[in-house]
This record gives C-alpha cells, sequence and structure tokens, in this order.
C-alpha cells in the first residue's frame, strides 16, 4: 500500500469512529482556558492514528495535538526541517464543533520529509468527503482531481476565517480584520475547521482563508493540498509560509493581493 494511501485510510477509520460517537456522551476538559477543548475521543483518535502509523512505519516520528510536548517554536521548527520523517496529526480539527454536535469537524495528517510537505490527508466523516494531495502530484477529493477557483475580483469571493482561542492576542485581531475585509468581499464563512477551509480553498469552494495564531496541525495537510490544487500559501502580510509562522493565509492565488493590502491597512492605521 502507498504512503498515501494508508494516510487516506487511517483518516477514514477513524474518522467513521468518530461519527458514529459523536452523539453519545463522553469527556470533556478545558486546556488553556474554556475556548480551548480537548474530548476523550481527540486523545483516542491521536493514539489511534500514531499506532497505525508505527505500525507501518516504526522508524517515523508522529507529533499530535494532544500529545505534543511543550516545545518551542524553534525546537519544533528545527525537528520539522531535519526529522526525514515526521508525521504531524490533528485528530480532530474543529473539537468545539465536535462537542456541540455540528458537522464542520476534520481529521488532518500529514508528512513532512526535512521540511518539505510530502502529504497531507483533511477528512470530513459528517460529508464523507477525503481531501488529499501527494507533493507535485496533485489534488483530489475522493479520488476526482480538485483545483482553486478562478475568481479574481474579492468583491465576488467568498471568503473564510476562525475565531482563535486565544482571545485578546488573535481573536479581537480577526474581528477587526472582518470590520475591515467584510464590505469588500462577497461574503465571509467560519466553518470551525482550520484544515477544512483549507480544503474547501483547494476545491474552488472559498476563495481564501486566513487566520492568525494557527498551529502547524492545523494547516499542515490543507497547505500542501491547497498548493496542490493551484493555489498559494502565506503569511498574512504576504511572506513566505514557515513553520513558526504567526499568521496563515490560503487563496486561489489570485484574490491574496487584495488581501494582504486590507490586512496591512489595519496594522498602518
Ligand atoms: C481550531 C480550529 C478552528 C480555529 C482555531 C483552531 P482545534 O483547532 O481549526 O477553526 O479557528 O484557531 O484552534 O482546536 O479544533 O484543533
Ligand atoms: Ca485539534
Amino acid at each position: 500500500m502507498k504512503t498515501v494511501e494508508l494516510a487516506v485510510k487511517i483518516a477514514k477509520e477513524a474518522g467513521t469512529e468518530l461519527a458514529k460517537q459523536i452523539d453519545n456522551s463522553f469527556n470533556i476538559e478545558q486546556k488553556k482556558s474554556s475556548f480551548d477543548l480537548v474530548t476523550e475521543w481527540d486523545k483516542n483518535t491521536e493514539h489511534f492514528i500514531k499506532e497505525s502509523i508505527k505500525q507501518k512505519y516504526p522508524d517515523h516520528e508522529v507529533i499530535g495535538e494532544e500529545s505534543i510536548s511543550n516545545e518551542s517554536n524553534i525546537s519544533l521548527t528545527n525537528k520539522l526541517n531535519n526529522k526525514s520523517n515526521i508525521w504531524v496529526i490533528d485528530p480532530i480539527d474543529g473539537t468545539s464543533n465536535y462537542v456541540h454536535g455540528l458537522p464542520g469537524y476534520t481529521i488532518s495528517i500529514a508528512l513532512l520529509k526535512k521540511g518539505e510537505l510530502s502529504l497531507g490527508v483533511v477528512y470530513d466523516p459528517h460529508n464523507d468527503e477525503m481531501f488529499y494531495a501527494e507533493k507535485s502530484r496533485g489534488a483530489f477529493l475522493n479520488n476526482k482531481k480538485i483545483n482553486v477557483s478562478n475568481q479574481a475580483d474579492l468583491i465576488s469571493s467568498i471568503i473564510a476565517t476562525g475565531f482563535p482561542s486565544e482571545v485578546s492576542k488573535h481573536r479581537v485581531p480577526v474581528l477587526n480584520q472582518i470590520k475591515q475585509i467584510g464590505t469588500s468581499c462577497h461574503n465571509i464563512r467560519v466553518y470551525g475547521s482550520a484544515a477544512l477551509h483549507c480544503a474547501y480553498v483547494a476545491a474552488g469552494r472559498l476563495e481564501a482563508y486566513w487566520e492568525p495564531g494557527l498551529n502547524i496541525w492545523d494547516i499542515a495537510a490543507g497547505a500542501l493540498i491547497v498548493k496542490e490544487a493551484g493555489g498559494k500559501v502565506s503569511e498574512m502580510d504576504g511572506e513566505k509560509f514557515s513553520y513558526e509562522f504567526g499568521s496563515f493565509l490560503c487563496t486561489n492565488g489570485r484574490v491574496d493581493n487584495e488581501m494582504i493590502r486590507h490586512f496591512n491597512s489595519i496594522t498602518s492605521k
């Protein structure tokens, strides 16, 4: 079985179980604040994905949101850039949706080789939509090739953002960004999963997605899927996206300049 097929199989199995469990009661805990939740299913799913990868690739490293040690950004970046095979997973991206029994939660699995994204899988169990990409081989949704949209005008674009759990540093700025950009685009969506937003940009459903304060596991898989679908990934000021990123912007490669101008105009106010 090819590595990407294995990642797809694992995501499908994990997601099928999550969809089965969503209406049952389960344990919910707070992490850094009441805006930041983890459920027993985040932990179980992470364990399942890790074990499934390790079974096939015992020498690969696997890092995931719920078991990552508290390392600095710099040491995490060094690790991502230097390891020959390191998997970055988010067992549930969109935990708040999962807690509320809402759709819009995904499983995100990425493999990096010496800092290069090599494969990415984002699975939406609610809609049974499997988005995946391998470097230089294009992006797919349920085995059909996908491409970003051709829309070049922000005023005709539907774009998305997220409301970060860190309130004063990240959520309040997003509210200001919405105020600035909200009347210059067709509309804004907030589905509650960074990985899903990326997948929708790749599939041409959204023209762009931005959010500050994300973590690498939220967007590693999604970033590759967007790039392989012909889109563009950067920081919100247009700078090259690195693993120490402070913000994230992915677009169809046509509306990014206009969005960056809006973001820059807020910073310069
Ligand atoms: C969250 C989701 C959400 C985004 C938050 C993330 P989690 O991830 O991606 O869309 O707005 O910033 O933290 O905590 O559900 O894995
Ligand atoms: Ca998560």
